[in-house]
């Protein structure tokens, strides 16, 4: 089915070759062991699927990244904004970003750093790919234990540490974390209630496969603007794809996001866009 699919369709898929080039080169440089990011091969503190199973958005920070972590995460960064034409950096000097909300949702404290999403070359999936590497970027830092919330509201943008704030589309706020205090368990719970099962998360017109499913049930923990799961896997005439109800708001990260972690637990590669095609690699 792959190889029936137009030339123009080939180039919008995400190659396997450019995804294990980035997992082993800046893996083996930094721990000297092998990481591939979608087949989760090799040893690791820990992977990336155990990260996905444990992460929630922490608004409570205590501190900066790590010097060594930073330095880590920024030069993934770099690598994924190359790979996806978009500009994915992360940064110093968020403080001034999140004084001010005081409601209890998007009540941040102690963010000091971040991820700043964006670029200037809007391209039809330009909202999907922050979404699919910036969700990358949040398994590695919480593999790492350091706290992430997406944040694509409740900062001000014109207080950005950045020359061109207007080109930064969405936040991450990234740091130190320690233990969940009673105000972060508070938003969980608010935000938490609600959520979809997984029988709600995916439609069929047959028995799908097991990988389909393993990518379902990782998907069904990813994080999306106020909780919504708007992205449905479906599995039709032997054919996987995703789609979102429409693209307005944040749903096209939320989207990105979702296809991530469908991606790392199935195994394989996602074509971009609303009803995107996913080919497994088995
Ligand atoms: C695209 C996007 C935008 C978000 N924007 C905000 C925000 O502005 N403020 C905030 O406090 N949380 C924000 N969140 C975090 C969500 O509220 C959170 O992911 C969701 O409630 C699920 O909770 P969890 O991440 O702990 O699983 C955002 C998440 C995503 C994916």
């Amino acid at each position: 089915m792959f190889f029936l699919l137009p030339a123009v369709l080939y180039n919008d898929f995400f190659t396997i070759a450019q995804k294990k080039r980035v997992g082993y080169t800046v893996t083996e440089r930094r721990r000297g062991i092998c990481l591939d990011v979608f087949g989760m091969k090799g040893a690791f503190e820990m992977n990336l699927l155990e990260a996905a199973a444990i992460r929630v958005s922490r608004r409570s920070f205590i501190g900066p990244i790590g010097e060594e972590d930073f330095s880590y995460l920024q030069e993934l960064a770099v690598q994924y904004s190359g790979l996806a034409e978009v500009e994915i950096r992360l940064s110093h000097g968020l403080a001034p970003c999140f004084k001010g909300f005081h409601a209890s949702y998007g009540m941040f404290s102690g963010v000091e750093d971040g991820f700043l999403l964006g670029g200037a070359h809007h391209t039809a999936d330009h909202m999907e790919k922050l979404g699919y590497y910036g969700e990358l970027l949040v398994l590695e830092a919480t593999a790492r234990g350091v706290g992430t919330c997406w944040v694509g509201g409740t900062y001000r943008q014109d207080m950005l540490p950045s020359t061109s704030p207007e080109l930064v589309d969405i936040v991450i706020a990234a740091g130190q974390v320690k233990q969940r205090g009673l105000k972060e368990k508070a938003i969980y719970s608010m935000v938490h209630r609600g959520r979809k099962s997984l029988s709600q998360m995916y439609r069929c017109d047959e028995t799908p496969p097991d990988w389909f499913l393993r990518g379902v049930e990782c998907a069904a923990l990813a994080p999306s603007a106020v909780n919504r799961q708007p992205v449905t896997f479906h599995w039709m005439d032997g054919r996987a794809f995703a789609s979102v109800p429409d693209m307005g708001d944040f749903r096209p990260v939320d989207m990105g996001i979702a296809k991530a972690h469908f991606a790392l637990a199935a195994g394989g590669d996602w074509q971009w866009g609303n009803g995107g095609n996913f080919i497994p690699s088995v």
